[in-house]
C-alpha cells in the first residue's frame, strides 16, 4: 500500500486538536451521566480509536460494548442504505443509559438503522456521540447529542476512518485528494 502522503490533500484536524476536543467531550459526558448506568457502544471498526480515547477521558464508572455493521465496500465512497449487522452485542441493554460512539455521521443511514435496532431493545436512554459530522450530506434526520467537529463534505481518513480499509492508525484527520488516490491505487 502507498504512503498516505501520496494522496493527502490537507490535514483537517491535527492530533492535539482531536485530543483536546475529546477531553472536553469526556468531561461533558462524565457530568451528564453522573449517577447513571452508562454503556458506551462502539461501532466497529471506525469508532475504535475514538472510543479508547473517549473512555480514558470519562471519569465515571461505565461499561463498553462493540457492534459491527457493514455500510459499503472497497472502492465505494458512500453508504448504500442497506446496513447489515455483522457483529451484535453480547448483553441486553434494558436498564442502561447507552451512548453510541461513532467515527462519522454522513448520510445518517448507518446510525439511523442502528438506533432503530437498539431502541427496540428498550434501553433506559439512547443517544449518539460522533467525532465527526458531515451535516451537509444528511439524508436521514437523526438526533446527535455530542459532536466533536462538524466538517465539510470531503472524504476524510485517519484516526479510525479508513480508505478501503487502510490508514485507520493515523493520529490526525486528513482529507483525501481523490484524484491522486485513484491514480496511486491504479499504479499500486
Ligand atoms: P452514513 O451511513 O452515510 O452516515 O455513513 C457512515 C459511515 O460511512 C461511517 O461510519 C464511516 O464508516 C463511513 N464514512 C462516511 N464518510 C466517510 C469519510 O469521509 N471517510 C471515511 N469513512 C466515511
Ligand atoms: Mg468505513
Amino acid at each position: 500500500m502507498r504512503d498516505y502522503r501520496d494522496f493527502l490533500g490537507e490535514v483537517l484536524i491535527e492530533k492535539d486538536q482531536l485530543q483536546e476536543r475529546i477531553a472536553e467531550l469526556g468531561a461533558q459526558i462524565s457530568r451528564d451521566y453522573q449517577g447513571k448506568n452508562l454503556l458506551l457502544i462502539c461501532i466497529l471498526r471506525g469508532g475504535v480509536m475514538f472510543l479508547t480515547d473517549l473512555m480514558r477521558n470519562i471519569s465515571i464508572p461505565h461499561m463498553i460494548e462493540f457492534m459491527a455493521v457493514s455500510s459499503y465496500g472497497v472502492g465505494e465512497r458512500q453508504s448504500t442504505g442497506q446496513v447489515r449487522i455483522t457483529l451484535d452485542l453480547n448483553t441486553p441493554i434494558h436498564d442502561l443509559d447507552v451512548i453510541l460512539v461513532e467515527d462519522i455521521v454522513d448520510s445518517g443511514r448507518t446510525i439511523s438503522s442502528v438506533l432503530d435496532l437498539l431502541s427496540a431493545r428498550r434501553p433506559r436512554s439512547l443517544c449518539v456521540c460522533t467525532l465527526l459530522d458531515k451535516v451537509e450530506r444528511r439524508e436521514v434526520q437523526i438526533p446527535v447529542k455530542y459532536v466533536g467537529y462538524t466538517i465539510p463534505n470531503k472524504f476524510v481518513f485517519g484516526y479510525g476512518l479508513d480508505i478501503d480499509d487502510y490508514y485507520r492508525n493515523l493520529p490526525f484527520i486528513g482529507v483525501v485528494d481523490l484524484e491522486k488516490y485513484e491514480m496511486v491505487r491504479k499504479t499500486g
